[in-house]
């Protein structure tokens, strides 16, 4: 039966690319009736240092925007990766299946790393062998992400399928990345050839979910441009990234495809398309930050809330690590 994993890294706000490219998704999955798993992986987010009261605040904003981006506690887990420990424990089983050449062509550590590589943790390093574990301590089927995640899930596959040829058996399933939409790359409001992100230096860059409505239209306003008006059909965005990125981020937020966006814009220059962006992001995403702010004025709720979720994740997972230890060899007699 398909079930859906999927998780985000508790570091600074939620930007736009985050929303559209996955929370959006998620809550989408979740309303189309599937099983779904939706994680705060702190146990990632420390890969990089994180001062520990910002982890915990950023952990709790997460849950909060969470839900109030549309995900239903009752009907979604939702939980912190640390308070289920099956993650940490398959983790390392899987550290011992993953091959070094693999892990030495993940681009994202390259990116993250950065030149001086000596000086990254070894958590970092094995991170995408962590998160191959968070997928698969659920037998998990589905998993949305954006465009940068794909390698990570491709790899993913390629643990399941190593484990299960080593040990003789067929207990991981194949896991199916679903990156789909508008969105899958958001793409920098200062630099189209950047991806949108949580820690890019320049706040400018981004639209950031806490953001109020005067913020958003004020960095959609300063969004690079070119000179140009909208093309007339979409293949006119050929070579004009930052143009592409504001009718992906149109499309994604109206629900309609980037084709709708130009066969209704197509012609205007951006000193009205941006207008009539700014309006449609402030309509749907200030509802967003209003109610993380509610939210997060009762963080034992949120606490309390995780908790459960991490009870529940916790009844799936424990059962498919008692397989694996078995399947390793582990004596269990405690
Ligand atoms: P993270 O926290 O960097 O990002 C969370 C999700 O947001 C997507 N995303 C974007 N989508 C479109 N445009 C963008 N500019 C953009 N920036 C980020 C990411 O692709 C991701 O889906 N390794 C993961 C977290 C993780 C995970 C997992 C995901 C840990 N374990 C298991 C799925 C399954 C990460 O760092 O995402």
């Amino acid at each position: 039966t398909p079930r859906v994993f999927s998780g985000i890294q508790p570091t600074n706000h939620l930007q736009l690319g985050n929303y559209l490219g996955a929370v959006k998704r998620f809550v989408e999955m979740q309303n189309d009736g599937m099983e779904t798993i939706y994680c705060i992986v702190d146990l990632h987010a420390i890969t990089v240092w994180q001062d520990p009261a910002d982890l915990k605040h950023a952990t709790r904003e997460l849950a909060a925007a969470y839900l109030a981006c549309g995900l239903d506690a009752e009907k979604s887990i939702l939980f912190n990766q640390s308070q289920v420990p099956q993650h940490a424990e398959l983790g390392w089983i899987f550290n011992c299946v993953t091959r070094l050449g693999w892990m030495n062509r993940m681009t994202q550590f390259k990116d993250k790393a950065g030149k001086n590589a000596e000086k990254a943790s070894l958590g970092l390093y094995a991170y995408p062998s962590l998160m191959a574990a968070d997928i698969l301590a659920y037998h998990a089927t589905h998993v949305p992400v954006g465009e940068d995640q794909k390698q990570h899930v491709e790899l993913t596959r390629d643990i399941a399928a190593k484990f299960n040829h080593d040990y003789g058996v067929e207990f991981f399933p194949e896991t199916q990345p679903i990156i789909e939409g508008a969105a899958t790359r958001i793409m920098s409001l200062r630099d189209g050839s950047k991806k949108m992100s949580k820690s890019d230096p320049s706040d400018a860059s981004r639209i950031n979910l806490t953001d109020d409505a005067d913020t958003i239209a004020k960095k959609i306003r300063k969004a690079k441009t070119d000179p140009e008006p909208l093309p007339e059909a979409l293949d006119g965005l050929e070579g004009r990234p930052e143009a592409r990125n504001l009718v992906n981020i149109y499309a994604a937020l109206a629900d309609i495809s980037p084709e709708q966006v130009i066969a209704e814009h197509g012609g205007t220059q951006f000193g009205q398309f941006k207008p009539a962006l700014a309006e449609l992001a402030v309509e749907k995403l200030a509802p967003i930050s209003e109610e993380m702010a509610r939210l997060m004025a009762d963080v034992a709720e949120i606490d309390r809330v995780l908790g459960k979720g991490a009870e529940r994740a916790a009844e799936i997972a424990e059962p498919i690590l008692a397989k694996t230890y078995d399947i390793v060899g582990f004596v269990r007699s405690r």
